[in-house]
This record gives C-alpha cells, sequence and structure tokens, in this order.
C-alpha cells in the first residue's frame, strides 16, 4: 500500500467530526495520518479530542493579530509547516483571507450541515425548517474564496419529518457527516478524488455531488 496521506484539520468546536476521522483511522478504513489539529478557540473540544488521540494541536487566538490577513498566514502557516497534504476544516468557524484559501486550492475541503448551494453560511436547520423543506443535509466541498461556495464533492441526505426541531435535525444529520466526511477524505486518500482545474473522480471530472453509495 501508498504511504498514508498527511492530513492537517481545523475545527472550532466540539470536534465530533474529528473524531469521526481518528476513529476511521483507527479502524483501519483511513490511510491516512494527521499531522496537526488547529483552532482559533483555546477551548475547542476538538483540541482535547486530537491531544487525546496524540496529534500535535496549536491554537492561536484572532485577537492577538491587527488583521485577518496576519492570523491566516500564522495559523496556515503552521498547518503547512506540520506538511500536510490535505487540510480538513471540520467545523472551523471563521471566514478565511483568499490569498491562504488560494495556496490550498484543491487540496482543501469543508463540511457543511447543508444541502449546498442552499443555506451557505449559519444556521442551516433552522432555514431548512423556515423553508418548508422535506429534504435536509450535509455537503462536503473543496474551499474556495467564496464561503461555502466552492464545488461540493459529496451529499448527505436526510428526511424532514413533520415537528422536527432544529435540534433534531442537527442530531440526525450529524450522523450522516461522521460517514460523509471520512468517505471523501478515504477518496482523496486513496487518489480516486482530485483535483485539475476542479474536482475529479475515478478520472472524470465531477459533475454533480456524489453520494455515500458513490464511495463503496
Ligand atoms: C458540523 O455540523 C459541521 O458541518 C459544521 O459545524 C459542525 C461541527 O461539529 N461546519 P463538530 O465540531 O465536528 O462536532
Amino acid at each position: 500500500m501508498t504511504r498514508p496521506l498527511r492530513v492537517a484539520a481545523l475545527a472550532s468546536g466540539r470536534g465530533s467530526n474529528l473524531a469521526a476521522l481518528i476513529a476511521a483511522r483507527d479502524a483501519g478504513r483511513l490511510p491516512i495520518e494527521f499531522t496537526l489539529v488547529g483552532s482559533d478557540k483555546k477551548q475547542a473540544g476538538a483540541l482535547a479530542i486530537a491531544a487525546a488521540a496524540g496529534i500535535p494541536t496549536v491554537s492561536m487566538n484572532p485577537k492577538d493579530y491587527a488583521t485577518r490577513a496576519e492570523f491566516d498566514a500564522a495559523l496556515f502557516g503552521r498547518v503547512a509547516d506540520s506538511g500536510a497534504e490535505l487540510l480538513v476544516l471540520a467545523g472551523y468557524m471563521r471566514i478565511v483571507d483568499a490569498a491562504v484559501v488560494a495556496h490550498w486550492e484543491g487540496r482543501a475541503i469543508n463540511v457543511h450541515p447543508s444541502l449546498l448551494p442552499k443555506y451557505r453560511g449559519l444556521h442551516t436547520h433552522r432555514r431548512c425548517l423556515e423553508a418548508g423543506d422535506t429534504e435536509h443535509g450535509a455537503s462536503v466541498h473543496f474551499v474556495t474564496a467564496e464561503l461555502d461556495g466552492g464545488p461540493v464533492v459529496a451529499q448527505a441526505r436526510i428526511p424532514v419529518h413533520p415537528g422536527d426541531s432544529e435540534d433534531d435535525l442537527a442530531t440526525r444529520l450529524l450522523v450522516e457527516e461522521h460517514k460523509l466526511l471520512p468517505a471523501v477524505v478515504g477518496a482523496i486518500a486513496m487518489g480516486r478524488l482530485g483535483w485539475q482545474d476542479g474536482p475529479v473522480f475515478d478520472g472524470t471530472a465531477l459533475r454533480q455531488p456524489l453520494d455515500l453509495a458513490d464511495f463503496l
């Protein structure tokens, strides 16, 4: 087998998507090694999860930097120094400087709790309910300068049931995110999914998002 893909992750919160990646790796289902987990929040659960798994961590406070560009240069500089080949934004809740994003084009992915292009940004579960959608979902996309706007590579869908609350949707969707993100990272690690002026899957330009079954 080829060597594991070197992966770094950035997360601002709880870190359950990071935990799903670690679990998949530990189960031998994901040929990756983590070089670094970073956060803009010292208290992020993701940092504790990473540390418990023996992964190097870094946290930086945006308030310690005069500008977004300086903060991002520092944090993403650490990511680059770690030797990461792929950067996973797993609940990283900051807009990223355009120059930094450009540097990672085709090498950074984000998991977002909506069926993009619907509901970029925050409060996706609420907006789905308010719109009366009968279906909700999560997307993994390559990161571009546009917030939650890069090419979507894979989506998972859940039905919206009558009476569902935001929490109901969030809870049920998270289960799907925890399958979707490892599937996408695994496809990248195994060379099935990549970037050549846009997403490429099994040697062909990707025209529509994959679903979980496509990774089997
Ligand atoms: C997930 O819903 C993810 O899609 C969104 O933020 C949440 C992060 O959850 N971007 P966790 O920190 O991975 O538990």
